[in-house]
């Protein structure tokens, strides 16, 4: 038998596989039929600053920065209408969550400022919730806006959030940071207890005919796993602190590949959106398997044998790979 057991932020869950935001969350039945089929925790869908305050005057100044863009901004949130009620129903989806569970159950928020909006950080935690994931989606587009000014706000953000909360709090990020390292160290130690890498980016596309600038949401492939499979094996043993990779686990190869980067747990949300729940079993299974024919007896002993620190060409994961990787194409091959 294989110990698939592994820790995040604390908890001790049952295997690695965790369910990632996502519609499915929305409904309580469905949160039981990810546990049926297998998962060892769910993060609730998110809920948005732009939902808990409408028009939030710390907010606007951090979006607008002098820019009249913000009420046009606004126009691109589907729910507006909805607003006022969205917060409450969540917890209320949260605390019924909680009690038709038994696997532990994290709330999402997601925003930008530190406003008042942030009490909900605590709201989730008296709702039952076992972590609070923070996902800070942010699109810096002011010219004046500086990363150490962008960055300064994010960790602000982190430590007002973990002030008001204890239970652990974990950050979502976007893959965009120009020193990646040294932001996920001041992170950590403003008080996140672990790092979600990497929040998905959905590119707007151009609509031709009608000349609109158009949502298009692509779900992901195995493809996309290597960008966070590669972060989180160079922070691995750097940055003291929990990973979840998200994007692109697909597979249980892309689970173990995960687990071996260093990540404690590898979340997943288009494969369920694709191919449905049966992918759970169906995972967690290759996962056993590959473990019982590889001879690895655990998950922890598995983790970070890939990382950075662990590998014998740690250059693999930098700069000299880049001159290998163009080297290797082979023109006669396409
Ligand atoms: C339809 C849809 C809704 C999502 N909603 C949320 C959300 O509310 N909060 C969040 O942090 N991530 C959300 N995500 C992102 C996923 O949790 C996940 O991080 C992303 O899809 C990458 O993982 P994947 O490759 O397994 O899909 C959503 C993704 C999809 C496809």
């Amino acid at each position: 038998m294989v110990d698939l057991t592994t820790t995040y932020l604390g908890l001790k869950l049952n295997n690695p596989l965790v369910a990632s935001p996502s519609p499915l969350s929305e409904k309580v039945e469905n949160v039981k039929r990810l546990e049926d089929a297998g998962v060892a925790a769910v993060v609730l869908y998110s809920l948005f600053e732009e939902q808990i305050i409408h028009e939030s005057l710390e907010l606007d100044h951090f979006l607008n920065r002098g820019t009249e863009t913000y009420a046009e901004a606004l126009t691109y949130f589907p729910n507006i209408g909805k607003f006022s009620l969205a917060p409450e129903k969540y917890l209320e989806t949260l605390e019924k969550t909680k009690k038709a569970v038994t696997i532990p159950v994290m709330g999402s928020l997601n925003g930008v400022s530190s406003g008042g909006w942030i009490e909900y950080a605590r709201k989730i935690q008296d709702a039952g919730a076992d972590a609070l994931e923070l996902n800070t989606y942010y699109l810096p587009n002011d010219l004046n806006l500086t990363s150490n000014e962008l960055e300064d706000n994010y960790v602000r953000l982190i430590s007002d959030i973990k002030s008001s909360i204890n239970i652990p709090l974990a950050v979502k990020l976007a893959p965009y940071f120009t020193a990646l390292p040294n932001f996920a160290k001041r992170l950590v130690e403003a008080g996140a207890n672990g790092l979600v890498l990497f929040n998905r980016f959905y590119q707007p596309d151009f609509d031709l005919e009608n000349l609109e600038v158009v949502p298009n949401l692509v779900l992901s492939s195995s493809d996309e796993l290597r960008l966070p499979l590669r972060w989180i094996a160079i922070l691995y043993g750097k940055v003291k602190t929990d990973f979840a990779l998200t994007s692109g686990v697909h597979t249980s190869e892309d689970v173990l590949k995960a687990v071996m980067a260093g990540a404690n747990i590898a979340m997943t949300t288009s494969a369920l959106l694709k191919r449905g729940m049966s992918v759970i079993p169906q995972i967690l299974g290759g996962v056993e398997a590959w473990m019982v024919e590889h001879e690895y007896e655990s998950i922890t002993q598995m983790r970070g044998s890939m990382s950075q620190g662990a590998v014998a060409e740690p250059a693999a994961f930098e700069r000299a790979n880049y001159m290998k990787v163009l080297n290797s194409f082979d023109l006669e091959s396409v």
